[in-house]
């Protein structure tokens, strides 16, 4: 069993993570998407929102699960048996932020390997953060990520003043 892991804030899921995650499935047995939870930081949507979303987003996809971890990831890896941490890259910026990632977490767990695939092209551009943004001006994201998240985005914009407070990146 090759068991991979999508890791990430997911504040929220956007049609791009969900690309990279489907296309996980076509490499590895099982992909588990965890939700990474740093108390420390800002986040839109709490973690347990962030975890509905993601179970309600992945529903449809075979041998997929959704699960949480605080703590190291690669302290998750061991802990799950997971082999490899794949990484969605954008731009050339995204590898500037995920290789010193992958080579710390590579020295921490010589056996879990980290493979990066390029974002679809579609989805190039999209990012949680740019997505709030949009949302929290009024504009339409439903074409970045599930409705559900496009109108839990409206509803949490609409009635807090987050949309300008601080945000995660991703
Ligand atoms: O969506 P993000 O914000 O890019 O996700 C980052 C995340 C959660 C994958 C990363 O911050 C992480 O792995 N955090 C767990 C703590 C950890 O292991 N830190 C050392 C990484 S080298």
């Amino acid at each position: 069993m090759r068991r991979a892991v999508c890791p990430g804030s997911f504040d929220p899921v956007t049609l791009g993570h969900l690309d990279i995650v489907r296309r996980a499935t076509t490499i590895f047995d099982e992909v588990v998407v965890a939700v990474g939870v740093n108390q420390s930081k800002s986040r839109l949507f709490s973690a347990e929102e962030r975890l509905a979303m993601l179970e309600r987003a992945c529903a449809g996809l075979e041998r997929v699960r959704v699960a949480s971890f605080t703590g190291l990831l690669t302290d998750f890896c061991t802990a799950n048996d997971v082999h490899a941490i794949v990484k969605g890259l954008r731009a050339g910026t995204d590898f500037d932020y995920e290789l010193p990632m992958a080579h710390m977490n590579a020295t921490l767990a010589p056996g879990v390997e980290t493979v990066f695939l390029p974002t679809d092209a579609a989805w190039s551009f999209v990012s949680s953060s740019l997505v709030k943004e949009v949302a929290g001006f009024g504009g339409e994201v439903s074409r970045f990520v599930p409705d559900f998240v496009a109108e839990a985005l409206v509803a949490r914009l609409t009635s807090t003043d987050a949309a300008t407070g601080p945000q995660a990146g991703g």
